[in-house]
């Protein structure tokens, strides 16, 4: 990600954009935030880890030029997810995309009942609420755009990590209704939907995918160029990748029945 570019001089092609990020400490959140610095946005950067926020804000500004600061916050926690509400709705950036999110992976009646909740907290409500404090005013601008990173996991039920689907499901319907509400008004809204992509997302989720094969995987970089790409076209839904995209249509033609055992099949192996 490393190039030595010479950082344009402030505001050289006029007023920059704005865009918040959340969950870009790592992953493809900090993915959104290089191509987004490259494309001379302003950033306001969300994660828990300051460290790594900081780290990165500065790398941005130093080799874009650009002006990143860091907000950390848990989205979990109410308090800590009403500041960046109250920023979003102070900032009024052009763009925002709700990328924070985990996963949980076991036999539900086994899972820490806390976790599965705050997974909800994160994947759902924080996603909720920030949309909700940033869209009255990109609709009063007539501009604006937000990229909720969903996954394909949310295109079937997924027995073993049941929750995350469920979130997932609930971001896509969500992303893809408010797309059609916003039609009309300049606002894009896009469910980005990647399938396996190299972060930290599966260690922590505790998920074993070294049995996957190479082809299955995306760089996070690839991944957000696709949405970038998609957001242009104004796409509702942006399923990044070849494989994914197949795999996403191919789904649609097995019975729901039999895609169910199928994908818990799978879930159960990820755990031996
Ligand atoms: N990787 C995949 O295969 C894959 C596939 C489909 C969809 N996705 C989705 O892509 C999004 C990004 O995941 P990733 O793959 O980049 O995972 P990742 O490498 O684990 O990054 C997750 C990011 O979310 C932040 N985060 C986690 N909990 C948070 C909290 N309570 N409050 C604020 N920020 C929090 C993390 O930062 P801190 O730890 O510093 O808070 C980190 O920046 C997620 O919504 C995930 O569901 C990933």
């Amino acid at each position: 990600m490393e190039t030595s570019e010479t950082p344009p001089a402030p505001h050289a092609r006029g007023p920059r954009r704005r865009a918040l990020v959340t969950g870009a400490s790592t992953g493809i959140g900090a993915a959104f935030a290089d191509r987004l610095a490259r494309d001379q946005y302003d950033l306001v950067l969300v994660a828990r880890d300051a460290e790594r926020l900081e780290a990165l804000a500065k790398r941005l500004e130093a080799r874009s030029g650009i002006q990143a600061e860091v907000e950390a916050a848990d989205l979990v926690v109410a308090s800590e997810r009403a500041r960046v509400e109250a920023r979003l709705a102070d900032w009024a950036p052009d763009l925002l995309v709700n990328n924070a999110g985990f996963g949980t992976v076991g036999p539900f009646a086994e899972l820490d009942l806390d976790r599965e909740v705050s997974e909800i907290e994160l994947n759902v409500v924080a996603l909720v609420r920030l949309s909700r404090a940033v869209l009255p005013r990109m609709v009063e601008r007539g501009h604006g755009a937000v990229i909720n990173v969903s996954s394909l996991a949310g295109e079937s039920a997924t027995a073993y990590n049941a929750t995350y689907g469920a979130t997932k499901a609930f971001v896509t319907s969500f992303s893809e209704s408010l797309h059609e509400e916003l039609r009309d008004s300049g606002v894009r809204v896009q469910a980005l939907l990647p399938g396996f992509t190299r972060t930290e997302f599966q260690e922590r989720a505790g998920v074993k995918v070294d049995r996957l094969p190479e082809f299955a995987w995306m760089s996070a970089e690839a991944v957000v160029d696709a949405s970038l790409e998609a957001l242009e076209r104004g796409a509702a839904i942006c399923v990044p990748g070849v494989q994914n995209r197949v795999l996403s249509v191919a789904q649609r033609w097995v019975p729901r029945g039999l895609r169910r055992r199928a994908i818990a099949a799978l879930g159960r192996s990820a755990m031996e």
